[in-house]
């Protein structure tokens, strides 16, 4: 099929390889020059394990091109709308400025039949909004919503197989002529057994939110149980493994640390709170609030137990900061818990380094305060505290014996819970965890 991808960042770029990949003829567009001529040449604009593999791979087929010019989606059949939604400045909500933009500027472009495919997170009530403007522009194409549930650092895997397909289409309906055109999109992937649910618009929509929302109450609840460990005297990571053995409650997503954040949890449960006020169901959704606080109070929390780790005082305190991606495998800082407490501890006083194998660049970018150090072994250098606060692989592997020939004081912080505590301690090391005795 002849495909548009509409917005080629995280989504975009990740979505137009892989369709390219299933076999269509796809065409991003994004109105980012420097963006299309990075992708153009098989570049990927940031770092996601197996992109730019693939992006070399679709390329030399010559299925897949980027541009900035809309009006090469003039000869697509299917519009993938992939921009993003990002929190207004000083409000919760989230800005609809680009799918606007985006849907407005695809309308003169539309052909008969078109499908416009949004995936973006939106709050509910958009995609009914946008389908009014399509079908008052070509009342023979339509518009759908698929939202996307692909994890950064595992983007291309998630949509090549992902776990499920949502297609919201206006009446609900298996039959709806849309319906069809997404099939033949994902063939491949539906022959594989990848379940489908056609649901109407607002129900689609809502999916991704409430999905979002589940994963992010899920963490904050053992934060608090966190909380309650360190209060008691218990262990978290044990009270984790024991509930998650009930296949009710399941392992995942229950690892307690500094808290989630990224691009997109923190941003899309404070979008969801808005829109229930707009709808007048904001009760339902008051206890979202309080998943938010636990979890920025991880942050405050971390910072508290560093000065506790340091004596009492953290003023002139050197304190290396492992990780400053807000999860491994990603060079996103979006909302990252990990720089926003090493910036929280240089304004205390401390001398603070972060190092990271991939982030350390977008992190300057946004926090150009901090000192940065790409070598691990340079950044553990005379530090008198270390804190571990992405657990990237290499930080997984730390040798204890090793590292403590290398810092000043041996004490570290385990942000993440991952380190063998019995095994630090016997090397010499003042180790603590979060909800750990
Ligand atoms: C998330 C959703 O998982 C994905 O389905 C959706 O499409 C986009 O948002 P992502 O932002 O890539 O994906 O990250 P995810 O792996 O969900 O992690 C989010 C944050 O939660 C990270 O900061 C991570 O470190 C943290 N986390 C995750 C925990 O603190 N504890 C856990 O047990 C799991």
């Amino acid at each position: 099929m002849r495909i548009s991808v509409v917005g080629c960042g995280y989504l975009g770029a990740v979505h137009a390889a892989c369709m390219a990949k299933l076999g269509h003829d796809v065409i991003g567009i994004d109105v980012d020059e420097r963006k299309v001529q990075a992708l153009a040449a098989a570049a990927a604009p940031f770092f996601e394990p197996g992109l730019e593999e693939l992006l070399r791979e679709v390329q030399a087929t010559g299925r897949l091109s980027f541009t900035s010019d809309i009006s090469a989606a003039s000869t697509s059949d299917v519009h993938f709308v992939c921009v993003g939604t990002p929190q207004k400045k000083g409000e919760n909500a989230a800005d609809m400025k680009y799918v606007d933009e985006a849907v407005n500027a695809l309308l003169p472009y539309l052909r008969e039949g078109a499908v416009v495919v949004g995936k973006s997170t939106v709050p509910v009530g958009t995609a009914a909004r946008l389908s009014v403007l399509v079908e008052r522009q070509e009342p023979a194409a339509h518009l759908m919503w698929n939202p996307e549930f692909l994890r950064e650092g595992h983007a291309v895997s998630d949509t090549l197989s992902p776990d499920r397909f949502v297609y919201g289409v206006e009446n609900g309906s298996e039959e709806h002529a849309a319906v069809r055109v997404l099939d033949e999109v994902y063939a491949l992937p539906l022959e594989a057994g990848t379940p489908r649910l056609v649901t109407d618009l607002p129900t689609a929509e809502l999916v991704k939110t409430a999905a979002n929302s589940f994963l992010a109450t899920k963490i904050s609840f053992i934060n608090a149980m966190a909380e309650l460990c360190d209060a008691a005297g218990a262990d978290v990571t044990v009270l984790a493994d024991a509930i998650g053995l009930d296949d009710r409650i399941g392992r995942k997503f229950l690892n307690a640390g500094i808290g989630f954040g990224g691009g997109c949890l923190p941003k899309d449960i404070r979008a969801f709170m808005a829109r229930a006020g707009e709808l007048g169901a904001d009760q339902a959704l008051t206890f979202l609030r309080e998943v938010d606080a636990i979890n920025m109070r991880r942050r405050t929390r971390v910072v508290e137990l560093t000065r506790e780790l340091c004596g009492g005082s953290l003023l002139g305190q050197r304190i290396t900061v492992l990780g400053a991606a807000f999860k491994p495998e990603s060079d996103d800082v979006r909302d990252s818990p990990a720089l926003s407490i090493a910036a929280q501890l240089q304004l205390q006083g401390a001398v603070v380094t972060v190092t990271d194998p991939e982030a350390l660049q977008n992190a300057a970018r946004r926090f150009p305060e901090l000192h940065y150090e790409e070598s691990t072994e340079l950044a553990l250098q005379r530090a008198d505290a270390l804190l571990l606060l992405t657990e990237w692989q290499e930080y997984r592997e730390l040798d204890p014996y090793e590292a403590a020939n290398i810092v000043s004081a041996t004490r570290i912080l385990d942000g993440r819970n991952i380190l063998d505590a019995t095994k630090w301690r016997a090397a010499g090391w003042t180790y603590r965890g979060l909800g750990r005795p």
